[in-house]
């Protein structure tokens, strides 16, 4: 696990981490959330100084934003100019984008807590955490479900994924501004979005700013606006996390029971496929679920929102059939982000179908909480041989295990550490 270490180590600026040094040179929410976690087995006070750091972005009204750019000079694309915040009354000092991601923070303060309870690092951070939760139930929240509604497929975190599709055919950018894409200088072009897709990004954030980021504007105007199964699972789980934090630190817990019970009523029957037996994402504009079939579908697991025969439904017709993704013909390695049967999918393209230690860490938390420990040590096992065998890379290719995207990934080595932390049966040598 040196090597993971060092990978931390190299991508710190010493104010936060880098997701990934070439490719991604700030600090990335949900990045930063799982590059504590990992920190938090070698080095505790630097793994709270990474959340301190990130918070240090939250908007006055509660939004933690997507990216903080901590005023470092860097080639990214789009740069902090490019968002135009400081046209909100809500913007930061720091420079910050104006979109969210998914808000894993609350589960690795609890996770950090549950090893080492430290009551003044919980009881400082809470206030701020509970403000953005409050912001994604409320600001975030279009029909009163409580189910958080995102603009941008960046905020979803899985930003070309092929569910995005159907919300863009109706996505037809008038006028475009100027822009010229960073993030193909490092990683292949083949290994990243479309250029329709990029555009179509590009565009969404100056519909946002020429709104300056109203929360009311957005969820009234924006032309992306989807419930999506992954972010509100992950919320789900952050609000019983956020909800243990506050028991332990004998705060009131009333509002947070409140988010849990409406967004419990509503889950399942927005989002659950009886026929198909898979979680669907919504399309709020339409009113249509958007029939696509991704890893994101076993997220609930994460969170414990579906039923012993939900559950089993997704493990046995989907997780493992061998034509959508468990292993057979050229895939050898679990879990592809995108089913096999799925039109769109592609070995090597970003969020098309490779394998990602994030994902996978998800659906083995998530089967591990449903007691199918044995599938969950297998992936387990898979995800530490991927890393073995090509490195700290952003995602891997599932036929043969070669890395794609960025090469020394941070959270691939905060999650090493982290997975590791099972112990799992050493491979018999062959
Ligand atoms: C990127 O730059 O690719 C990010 O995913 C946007 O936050």
């Amino acid at each position: 696990m040196d090597r993971a270490i060092s990978v931390l180590r190299m991508n710190d600026t010493g104010v936060f981490t880098k997701p990934g040094p070439h490719q991604y040179p700030h600090q990335w929410n949900w990045d930063s959330a799982l590059i504590a976690l990992g920190l938090s087995h070698v080095d505790l006070p630097r793994a709270q100084a990474e959340i301190r750091s990130l918070l240090s972005g939250q908007w006055h009204d509660g939004m933690l934003p997507s990216v903080v750019y901590h005023s470092i000079p860097s080639d990214y694309f789009p740069n902090p100019q490019f968002w135009q915040i400081e046209n909100s009354p809500s913007a930061p000092s720091v420079p910050t984008t104006g979109i969210t991601q998914p808000p894993l923070l609350a589960t690795v303060v609890k996770l950090i807590y549950d090893r080492q309870p430290i009551h003044d690092f919980a009881g400082e951070v809470y206030p701020a955490i509970l403000h953005w939760h409050r912001w994604l139930h409320t600001a975030r929240d279009a029909d009163g479900s409580a189910l958080a509604c995102i603009i941008h497929p960046w905020e979803s975190g899985t930003d070309d994924s092929p569910r995005w599709l159907h919300l863009f055919e109706s996505i037809q950018p008038e006028a475009l501004p100027e822009f010229q894409r960073g993030d193909t200088r490092y990683v292949p072009a083949t290994e990243r979005p479309n250029r329709t897709e990029y555009e179509r990004f590009i565009y969404l954030i100056d519909v946002f700013r020429k709104l300056n980021y109203a929360p009311r504007e957005l969820l009234a105007h924006s032309p992306f606006l989807a419930q999506d199964v992954l972010f509100n699972a992950i919320l789900f789980r952050a609000d019983e996390d956020l909800r243990a934090l506050a028991i332990s630190l004998g705060r009131p817990t009333d509002e947070i029971d409140g988010w849990r019970r409406r967004m419990q009523q509503n889950f399942n029957t927005r989002f659950w496929d009886e026929k198909i037996g898979l979680y669907y994402d919504y399309d709020v504009r339409s009113g249509r679920p958007i029939p696509v079939n991704t890893a994101s579908t076993f997220l609930p697991l994460f969170a414990g929102l579906p039923s012993k025969e939900q559950a089993q439904r997704l493990v046995e017709e989907h997780l493992l059939n061998p034509v959508e993704y468990a292993l057979r013909g050229e895939v050898r390695h679990w879990v592809t982000t995108t089913a096999k049967t799925e039109p769109t999918w592609e070995a090597r393209r970003y969020w098309r179908g490779p394998v990602w230690i994030i994902t996978n860490w998800f659906i083995i938390e998530g089967l591990r909480r449903y007691g199918y420990d044995d599938l969950a040590e297998t992936i387990q096992q898979d995800s530490l041989d991927l890393i073995e065998a090509s490195g700290f890379r952003e995602y891997y290719d599932a036929r043969d295990g070669s890395g794609c995207g960025s090469d020394d990934f941070s959270w691939s080595a905060a999650l090493a550490l982290e997975l590791s932390k099972f112990p799992v049966p050493m491979k018999a040598k062959s």
